[in-house]
């Protein structure tokens, strides 16, 4: 892959302040200080494994191990133009093959009476390992029955219209969107900031409709992340390092229209976990729930995280040991005609609101608004999340403790090569 900077230098995030400085000296000797174009210097080369490659057959932020911090937003499209967006999406991909190597937005000079081509909170900052996904929503093909870039028969078909599922609480101010981007990066600030950017870019064109930001704290000793119901997740996430893995459940395939092949189906949900009343159960309950054992990770009633789940074994009593209704029974592949689906969530904390909890005992007061920022990938949601999540939303014991209030669908198309713009060619005739 060729990078940016290994073709011309560029200015980067931790080049600049030298390059600036350099800048500003040699303009107060001149006296030119307003006309004077800094002339930074050339990029130093970024640190080992701190940078994740932009141009690719697949875009960055779904395969990629998981970085700590995320920072998600959904756009709505103002813009009646197709040229527009065409424009918008050129002007992301540029600036996100930059921002993903550790640069600036934009090279920067040091006229002071303009507003600046980069915000400026990320210099000096390393790239963090930064992805930016991109992902296009139903709106953007068609919205309120109005085609308005001539892209509705474009529409992919496995970008369906998620249906209400039960007990889903879906605040339309935190739903949906014409477009998306995931940033995740190792370090928060670089990925708001690369979100910022994008968001500045878009002025005029689309604004963002909302957000959401996440953390996961994976342990130094490489052991599965724990979310904040206590539990590790991730353990029966698919291994896409088997051949053929992330072709059969991540990417989209020859069902797909061209544009979507090595792309895929973005489900969000914005998770809310009743942390309280969890935090009071016991730990017995809290594993039935899940079905596994909290501290091990293990399948109930085994001792390794990474032993296959035994839905056939009874106890004493010729009761499943795994419950019928635990999480992990209802999720699993085997009770649902092999679905799978690429979980790459984030945990989020945004304070605390008045709640009024819907399972008893109908806890009120102020209560945590944090819980699961939920993200899968999948080859075809129809075939994925959908059914997954149908007959777990009516049964998952899990669901006394967990309300969904947000989330969308996307279809994120595969990656740009260089000179080219992420979707080019759903554009396309
Ligand atoms: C309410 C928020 C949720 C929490 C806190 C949560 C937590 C967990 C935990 C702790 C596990 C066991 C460890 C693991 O395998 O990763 C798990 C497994 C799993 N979850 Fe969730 N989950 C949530 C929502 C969902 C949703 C909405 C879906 C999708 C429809 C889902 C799909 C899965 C799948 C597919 C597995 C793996 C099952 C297997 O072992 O094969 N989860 N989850």
């Amino acid at each position: 892959v060729t990078k940016p900077s290994d073709k011309e230098p560029r200015p980067s995030r931790r080049g600049f302040l030298v390059g600036a400085a350099g800048g500003l000296a040699a303009a107060a000797v001149s006296g030119a200080a307003r006309a004077a174009t800094a002339t930074p210097a050339p990029a130093p080369s970024p640190l080992p494994g701190d940078v994740e490659p932009f141009w690719a057959a697949h875009q960055g932020g779904i395969l990629t191990p998981p970085q700590k911090q995320s920072y998600f937003a959904a756009f709505d499209l103002g813009t009646q133009k197709r040229d527009e967006v065409v424009d918008l999406l050129r002007r992301w991909t540029d600036t996100a093959a930059r921002l993903t190597q550790g640069q600036t937005a934009a090279a920067l000079s040091t006229d002071t009476a303009a507003p600046g081509a980069d915000t400026g909170e990320a210099l000096a900052l390393k790239p963090s390992r930064l992805t930016l996904t991109f992902g296009f929503g139903p709106g953007l093909f068609e919205k309120d029955g109005h085609d308005r870039y001539g892209l509705a028969a474009r529409r992919p078909a496995s970008l369906i219209d998620l249906p209400r599922f039960t007990g889903d609480q879906m605040q339309p101010e935190r739903s949906g969107g014409d477009l998306s981007v995931q940033a995740c990066a190792d370090d928060p600030q670089v990925a708001f900031h690369a979100i910022r950017q994008l968001a500045r870019l878009a002025y005029g064109a689309a604004d963002i409709r909302w957000a959401q930001a996440g953390f996961i704290a994976p342990p130094d000793d490489k052991s599965t992340p724990r979310n904040l119901l206590g539990f590790k997740d991730g353990t029966g996430n698919p291994d896409t390092a088997i051949p053929g893995a992330a072709d059969k459940i991540v990417w989209a395939g020859a069902e797909a229209p061209d544009w979507m092949r090595g792309g895929s189906y973005l489900v969000v949900r914005r998770i809310r976990l009743a942390l309280e009343h969890w935090d009071r159960m016991k730990i017995a309950f809290q594993e039935q729930t899940i079905g596994r054992h909290k501290y091990s990770g293990a399948p109930l009633g085994l001792k390794n995280e990474h032993q296959p789940l035994d839905l056939n074994a009874n106890d004493k009593d010729g009761n499943p040991i795994i419950p019928e209704n635990a999480h992990v029974r209802l999720a699993t592949a085997a009770t649902n005609d092999g679905a799978q689906i690429l979980r790459r969530g984030y945990s989020y904390n945004d304070g605390v609101n008045f709640t009024a909890e819907r399972w008893p005992p109908w806890r009120q007061g102020m209560e945590y608004d944090a819980g699961l920022f939920f993200l899968a990938y999948q080859r075809d949601p129809r075939t994925g999340f959908v059914k997954i999540f149908e007959r777990m939303a009516k049964f998952d014991m899990l669901n006394q403790f967990a309300t969904h209030t947000g989330g969308g669908i996307f279809a994120c198309p595969g990656g740009a090569a260089e000179g080219e713009f992420v979707g080019q060619g759903l554009f396309q005739a």
